[in-house]
């Protein structure tokens, strides 16, 4: 696997932000100036996982798991360490490309081109609005309630026919390699087309507001019907399609966090609920709502609205991406929409007030597989009302609230006319074995008197450095295989460095167990984190004693085994030598 370099793994550690990373996979909760969260690494039902924002560390305190945040993102994913410092910087948008087999090297450059075309493009299209041939496209426009401070917004653009925009960006100078690999043209038997051509453009960019694609809507002077209504730009380096949201970079403008998230199917929806004045809207760029979305949106959210359009593949689309969102454990709601229509065409043909109303009226999970399967079974039909019954008692059970559940249920008992005791019959309780349940561990109790010892001498060395020098003076080693591992391990580590910073540290251990000692000592208060020589010197004896204690132990244990009565008589010596001498050091306490 590839080496990366500690300063890369460190410049991305140092501006990831391990609230970001955990966030973008599970839900967090704020405790304090810190967060909490249900832990992914064994069977939780309490957030059992602390995060500290100032360490930049987790640790579980149910299941001992912890690291930084590559070590969260290889243990969730079950990925090389490698990729997980590439997904990390991804994560956080660092701009910085990890490659895993060679070396790293800048995205920025590589990339800034492509961002070039694109702005370029964007700029070519705008202007093509106010020619002649834009006219007619304004005008179409305007029809459809887009007035020009929206085009102006959303930075809609025109594309006329005759490969009007390659010929442009070629004036320009640029490539045509550059140009086809921002996805803007692509070549053909009878050389280099345009992708759009004839086409209204909506430019698509990514959270940090670089563009990275386009969607396309036919405006042909000849319409055909091999034309897709819609075509956006081919997956490139800069867009990824499975985790596009469009319109995320304004949405970002509006807070680090909203409080809810609109999801629609394309961006002519995302401007209709803007009409409507609701700004917190993304799209997906058609139906497939996927776990990368989910992924993409923790970031930005901590509710969802899904919103697709009114029509049985939209309905279906709603079905679908909730019950991912309902399986990664999201908060979300689903827009009523019996209309068979898009939000675009609410508006059209219901009015503003009635997208505003159905918008603000969002319906529960439950309530929408009310909708949903009453639709799909007939509950004429013995078997299909049973079906039907089974699956709603299976997501009602999945659900926290008692007060809600008893509800549902009785209502599902109406509908099917099924008794609320035979309805709990079709989802029996199973019983959760007692054995999952894990020890907390508590060290004071947990551990002897001299580990203990071994911990404090180890918490004074992962704060200064001082201390691990006076250590490798003054004791040179510990007793128990773990802390002897981590204090040579840590002598070792001040050789070319000053200080440690734990969330950096974690990042060159590779023994799950030396990881876990770490973590104990770093996530515990008793030990104490600043310089006290008086507490290493103490400590340092504890050891020595036990040291001494232990060899005595040993030379008695041979005492025995020799016959010779002269080799007895002076290992019996050596005894007593060393008895006097505990014996001294205690009297001079
Ligand atoms: P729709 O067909 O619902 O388009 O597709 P729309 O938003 O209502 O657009 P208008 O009102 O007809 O102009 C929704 C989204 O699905 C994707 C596009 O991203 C579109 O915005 N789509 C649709 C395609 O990719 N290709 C298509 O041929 C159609
Ligand atoms: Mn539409």
């Amino acid at each position: 696997m590839a080496q990366l370099s500690t300063s890369l793994i460190e410049d991305i550690r140092r501006r990831s932000d391990i609230v970001d990373v955990i966030g973008s996979y599970v839900p967090l909760t704020k405790k304090g100036r810190n967060y909490a969260c249900v832990c992914p690494f064994h069977d939780d039902h309490n957030p059992s996982m602390h995060i500290s924002v100032d360490k930049q560390i987790y640790k579980c305190f149910s299941c001992g798991s912890g690291g930084n945040v590559f070590t969260f993102v290889q243990n969730y994913e079950k990925i090389p360490f490698a990729q997980a410092v590439k997904k990390v910087s991804e994560i956080c948008h660092l701009n910085i490309q990890v490659d895993v087999d060679t070396h790293e090297r800048p995205v920025n450059q590589q990339f800034s081109k492509l961002y070039k075309i694109l702005n370029e493009t964007i700029s070519f299209t705008q202007y093509q609005l106010h020619t002649r041939d834009g006219q007619e496209v304004v005008e179409y426009l305007h029809k459809r309630g887009l007035d020009d401070p929206l085009i102006e917004k959303f930075q809609l653009g025109y594309n006329p026919g005759n490969n009007a925009l390659y010929r442009f960006l070629s004036s320009k100078g640029y490539k045509d390699e550059d140009i086809i690999a921002a996805g803007v043209a692509r070549l053909q038997n009878n050389g280099i087309v345009d992708v759009f051509d004839e086409r209204i453009l909506f430019p698509i960019h990514d959270v940090q507001g670089n563009p990275i694609a386009f969607s396309g809507r036919d405006f042909a002077k000849n319409p055909s019907y091999e034309r897709a209504k819609y075509v956006n730009s081919s997956a490139s380096e800069i867009y990824n399609k499975s985790n596009v949201l469009y319109n995320a970079h304004r949405v970002k403008e509006l807070g680090h966090k909203v409080p809810q998230m609109y999801i629609v199917e394309g961006p002519m929806d995302v401007i209709a609920l803007y009409r409507v004045g609701v700004a917190n809207c993304v799209a997906t760029m058609g139906t497939a709502f996927t776990k990368e979305h989910i992924q993409s949106l923790r970031r930005l959210t901590n509710e969802i609205v899904l919103c697709y359009d009114g029509d049985e593949a939209g309905q279906n689309a709603n079905y679908k991406a909730g019950c991912l969102l309902s399986e990664a454990k999201y908060d979300f709601k689903v827009v009523k929409n019996t209309t068979q229509l898009d939000p675009d065409e609410i508006i059209k043909q219901l009015g503003k007030n009635e997208l505003q109303y159905i918008l603000e009226m969002p319906i529960t999970w439950i309530e929408y597989l009310f909708d949903y399967y009453s639709k799909q079974f007939n509950l004429a039909n013995y078997s299909e009302k049973k079906e039907f019954a089974l699956l709603l008692m299976k997501a009602i059970d999945s659900i926290p609230d008692q007060f809600d559940k008893t509800i549902y249920v009785e209502r599902l008992s109406q509908l099917t006319s099924f008794t609320q005791v035979q309805l709990a019959q079709l989802t029996p309780k199973q019983n959760v074995p007692i054995s999952k349940k894990i020890r907390v561990e508590n060290p004071k109790k947990a551990y002897s008197k001299i580990e203990l010892s071994e911990l404090h001498i180890l918490a004074q060395m992962m704060c200064s450095k001082k201390a691990a020098i006076l250590f490798e003076d003054n004791l040179g080693s510990l007793i128990t295989p773990k802390a002897k591992a981590l204090s040579l391990f840590l002598v070792d580590y001040y050789r070319d460095h000053q200080e440690v910073m734990v969330s950096d540290l974690v990042s060159e251990i590779d023994d799950p167990e030396l990881l876990k000692l770490l973590l104990d000592i770093e996530e515990d208060d008793f030990f104490l984190k600043e310089y006290n020589e008086q507490l290493l010197l103490d400590n340092f004896e504890e050891i020595k004693q036990y040291d001494i204690d232990s060899y005595i132990e040993t030379l008695l244990r041979s005492a025995m085994n020799y016959q010779e009565p002269s080799k007895k008589a002076e290992i019996y010596k050596q005894i007593n030598d060393l008895m006097s001498k505990k014996k001294g050091a205690m009297e001079n306490e």
